[in-house]
């Protein structure tokens, strides 16, 4: 499925690297943008150096973190109502906080519930998909503290869809992924 071939409307976020900086990522060659602008709360880190290696995506590298406040959200702007979108939301947890506490927090779109984060092996990294149709020019993306650790983000990605698409997603409606869709076409790279 070759939907990802223009990638006008890309939204690509490195959650955690400084203001105004990027990243881009070796394999999908994909320029990711500093989170600084879609969010004002939360807190950086870079995970510990005996985590990293070349084979770990960038977006990974860095985190934002929420200590506090019970939501915390990313708005993704100059969307176009009525369309249809992608969202992924990336997790790698690797004790960046030192406290070894695998934390539990929901994530929502605006109001609605999309998932529940349930980071169970520390150097596991998890990625979120939801499809969903934007009900403004903006989606908000949650992370929701329910006092089981500390919500946090490595990366947030938005993808638009052709509106053909995955017709069960409408606008009172949306689609979570349960297995990740191989949306990268013939080189098999999730973009
Ligand atoms: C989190 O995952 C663990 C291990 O799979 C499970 O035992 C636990 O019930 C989960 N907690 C929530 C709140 O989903």
């Amino acid at each position: 499925m070759w939907i990802f071939f223009i990638f006008t409307g890309f939204i690509s976020i490195d959650c955690g690297i400084p203001a105004n900086s990027n990243s881009v990522d070796v394999d999908t060659k994909l320029t990711y943008v500093s989170d600084d602008q879609f969010i004002n709360t939360g807190v950086n880190y870079r995970i510990a150096s005996k985590y990293v290696s070349s084979s770990l995506m960038k977006q990974l590298l860095t985190v934002r973190s929420f200590p506090i406040g019970a939501r915390n959200c990313y708005i993704l702007k100059s969307l176009s109502l009525g369309s249809k979108y992608l969202v992924r939301a990336t997790f790698l947890y690797v004790n960046y906080d030192n406290l070894n506490k695998l934390p539990i927090f929901d994530v929502h779109l605006g109001v609605n519930y999309w998932d529940t984060i349930n980071i169970t092996r520390e150097n596991g990294d998890k990625a979120y998909e939801i499809i969903t149709t934007a009900a403004a020019d903006y989606i908000q993306v949650c992370l929701i503290n329910k006092g089981l650790g500390t919500p946090f983000i490595s990366g947030l990605d938005l993808r638009p869809l052709e509106t053909s698409t995955y017709k069960a997603a409408s606008s009172t409606q949306s689609l979570v992924l349960y297995d990740r869709l191989d949306l990268g076409a013939s080189d098999s790279l999730i973009r």
